[in-house]
């Protein structure tokens, strides 16, 4: 063996090796494409989907600026097809291919028309994937939605309703904390209710798993992402996630160490944002990058 390909081994026995669940779709893409350009040699970076084709969220939401060539080829040799729900198969894969780090984003979203199948993936796959043999992280994409029911109380319904006096109330305003604010789903349609209902059970779960376990779960409660990488016209806004800031985010999750779990708000820094980050800060080093601007 000569002295090149002997520390190229060393190089990679050191690296730290990640699966990302839900690889296909639009924040899949984006963390691959920044994991494998930001730390070639700190991180391998492994994908897995029920399929290899980009998710329809990352197609057709964006048809009309839709750039093939935005799209990260994801190497078929790092890349494995599975089903959460078959969860023999899900945990050979984890063992064989020795994960250690998973990034968990593998969910049905709130618009799929199979309600029954929204809950069944998202909560039994997801148990799936956190009772996975011999991990030490996951960083788990739960959703800023399982605090939206609290848009129907003011002054939260202000920005909902986009009737909000900046210059009264933005300086006084109460930002929804993790602490001390309980999860509140979205009930605006059913579709909606049973997506947000089953990301709260599964950080429920996560919780219970971290009481009796050594394994991390980091609870990502993300606002909204999109292709275009610039925020909605609506109150929406209020919570947009840069990807800037979601990958500084994903760094500093990796990053921390092992003794951290827990549920964390993760937004861009947004003019009337209404949810509290100073515990991700805290916690975990965070600092947005971006922030939507007042419309
Ligand atoms: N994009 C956002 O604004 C946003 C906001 C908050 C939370 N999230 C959460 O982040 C995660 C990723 O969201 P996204 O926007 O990339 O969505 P997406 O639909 O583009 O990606 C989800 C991926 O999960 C895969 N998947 C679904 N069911 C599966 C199964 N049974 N087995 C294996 N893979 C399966 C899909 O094929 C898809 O590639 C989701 O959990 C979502 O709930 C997204």
């Amino acid at each position: 063996m000569n002295e090149i390909s002997s520390n190229e081994k060393e190089l990679s026995a050191n690296q730290q090796r990640i699966l990302i669940i839900g690889v296909s779709g639009l924040i899949g893409r984006l963390l691959f494409n920044h994991l494998t350009k930001t730390y070639p040699t700190k991180y391998e970076v492994l994908g897995l989907d029920q399929h290899m084709n980009i998710s329809p969220r990352y197609q057709f939401k964006n048809y009309d600026n839709f750039k093939a060539e935005t799209i990260v080829p994801l190497p078929l040799n790092k890349f494995f097809q599975c089903d959460i729900t078959d969860r023999e198969k899900l945990h050979q894969i984890i063992k064989e291919q020795n994960i250690k780090i998973i990034i968990h984003l593998a969910a049905l979203l709130e618009t799929h028309p199979d309600i029954e199948q929204i809950s069944y993936v998202n909560i039994e796959g997801t148990k799936n994937v956190f009772e996975a043999p011999d991990i030490h992280r996951i960083i788990y994409a739960s959703s800023g939605m399982v605090v939206h029911g609290y848009l129907d109380r003011q002054p939260y319904l202000s920005i909902f309703n986009e009737t909000f006096d900046d210059n009264t109330i933005l300086k006084d305003l109460r930002k929804i904390t993790v602490a001390d604010d309980p999860p509140l789903p979205d009930l605006t349609t059913p579709g909606r209710t049973v997506y947000s209902k089953g990301k709260i059970i599964c950080e429920q779960m996560a919780t219970d798993i971290v009481k009796n376990n050594s394994k991390s779960i980091i609870c990502a409660r993300f606002g909204a992402v999109n292709i275009e990488d610039k925020p909605e016209t609506t109150w929406n806004r209020s919570l947009w996630l840069s990807h800037r800031d979601l990958c500084s985010f994903i760094s500093k999750a990796l990053e921390a160490p092992l003794n951290i779990s827990g549920i964390y708000f993760v937004m861009s820094n947004n003019h009337r944002l209404w949810v509290d980050l100073e515990h991700t800060k805290r916690d975990l080093g965070y600092v947005p990058q971006d922030g939507a601007e007042k419309i």
